[in-house]
């Protein structure tokens, strides 16, 4: 870490002595002041509730503007990763720190390749959910699964297995994310096929059968590639923190990787586009566009727990980056499979217009982030909409992966445990 020219000196109004903290300097974005001794100095703590001004960690894979609405992997622009590169060489990017070359893609795509089998006896245990379980209460508990099926791959401390269980965990959450749908829909499993595109292999395990050959449709693969890259990583947000948090005990990546998964299910986080197309589907059964006015009032409306969801971001405070090229694929997709009309899509137009020019979400700096373009991209693609956060979990393990990788390495790494402001009962007076 860079140390700053000028150091913070914090003060106290009742004659406790001064304390003066290092500041450190990231290579872009804000200074860091460095509290470690804070409470060894002053027996105090900070409290920072939802860590609105608190760097967890140092961290060199990604880096977002929010004001700006800029987002970088390992320095490229997520424009040019988008346009120009697909999701396995984003991974390489991730994991690694550069993009691949022609050889080193190759040998890379070839490694997952060979690993997106799962072991046969997932299905039994998948067979022991209720038909009817909601996909990432069934993907929480494949994930953590792992564990149990690749012993040679769970010490946390040991790089071979952390590179081992990095690539299983990217070969294998396309087939278990398609696996726990099949389930759902009480089709047969489709195993893997290695001869297809990373997101062309997961189409046809979706949506392939076993009774006729599958054809993977280029507009649609290209489309949840771009999903895929999208949201393969995202600095320190809830799930990665919570993959750091709990990695951080040294338990087995498997099972760090089963918590993120868990996290990312909450509609404040990697359900807001199951949500926001819920809520598109809301508004479009009472009343469609005519009804705008009235829900965009109800979402200002404290008291009425009704938000516009896919719009907010706790980090950007400016057009999410990513919802731009959301929108992008999604009039392809749409156009491809002949659904330009569709009302829900006509809907969203409508909705962001009218959000983006209103006081309320201007003030606020509430843009759309990319949750209100992919559940509108996804559900064209036909995958429903239960099972949108499980498509979020296949793309983001590559970043939770990394970031756990990185977190190891760091010689300055020690177990999370946050601190806390007591506001409970002192204990009784003795009688
Ligand atoms: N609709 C209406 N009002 C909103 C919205 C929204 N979507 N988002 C924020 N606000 C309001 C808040 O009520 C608050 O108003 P106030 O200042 O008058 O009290 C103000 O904007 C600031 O909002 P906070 O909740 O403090 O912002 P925070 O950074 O904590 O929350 C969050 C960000 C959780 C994403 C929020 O904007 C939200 O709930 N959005 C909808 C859910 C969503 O789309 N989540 C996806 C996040 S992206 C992702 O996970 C990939």
């Amino acid at each position: 870490m860079k140390l700053a020219d000028n150091k913070a000196t914090l003060s106290f109004s009742n004659g406790t002595p001064s304390m003066e903290l290092p500041v450190y300097q990231g290579n872009i974005g804000p200074d860091v002041i460095d509290i470690r001794k804070l409470y060894g100095q002053t027996g105090m703590f900070t409290y920072d509730p939802g860590f609105l001004s608190t760097a967890s960690c140092q961290s060199a894979i990604t880096y977002i503007d929010g004001d700006k609405g800029e987002l970088l992997y390992r320095g490229y622009p997520i424009e040019q990763l988008a346009t120009q590169c697909d999701f396995l060489e984003t991974c390489h990017l991730l994991l690694y720190g550069d993009l691949p070359d022609a050889q080193k893609k190759t040998d890379f795509t070839k490694r997952v390749t060979m690993h997106t089998m799962v072991n046969e006896q997932m299905q039994f245990f998948l067979r022991g959910f209720r038909r009817d379980a909601h996909p990432m209460a069934v993907l929480t508990g494949l994930v953590g699964a792992l564990s149990a099926f690749y012993h040679d791959s769970t010490d946390i401390n040991n790089p071979e297995h952390r590179e081992i269980a990095a690539i299983r965990l990217i070969a294998k959450m396309p087939t278990l994310v398609a696996m726990a749908y099949k389930y759902g829909v009480g089709q047969p499993y489709m195993y893997p096929r290695n001869d297809l595109s990373y997101a062309g292999n997961f189409l046809r395990m979706m949506f392939g059968t076993p009774c006729e050959d599958y054809q993977v449709n280029p507009v649609l693969e290209r489309a949840l590639d771009r999903i895929f890259i999208l949201h393969a990583d995202h600095e320190q947000n809830a799930s990665t923190s919570t993959v750091r948090l709990c990695g951080s005990s040294g338990t087995n990546p498997f099972a760090a990787i089963a918590a993120g998964v868990a996290c990312l299910w909450g509609p404040a986080h990697g359900g807001a586009n199951e949500a926001a197309l819920n809520m598109l589907g809301d508004i479009q059964k009472n009343g469609g566009v005519e009804k705008i006015g009235e829900f965009i009032k109800q979402a200002k409306d404290k008291n009425s727990g009704v938000k516009l969801m896919g719009f907010g971001h706790r980090v950007y405070k400016n057009y999410d980056p990513r919802a731009k090229l959301m929108q992008e694929t999604c009039k392809e997709v749409l156009q491809e499979m002949g659904l330009e009309n569709d009302p829900l899509f006509k809907l969203a137009m409508a909705l962001e217009k009218i959000a983006l020019e209103d006081d309320y979400f201007v003030q606020r700096k509430l843009y759309p982030n990319v949750d209100f373009y992919s559940g509108i991209v996804q559900r064209a693609i036909g995958i429903p909409v239960n099972l949108f956060t499980g498509i979020f979990s296949l793309a983001r393990t590559v970043g939770w992966i990394a970031q756990l990788n990185e977190m190891i390495s760091d010689p300055e790494y020690k177990i999370g445990r946050p601190r806390q402001l007591f506001t409970g009962s002192p204990p009784p007076p003795r009688p």
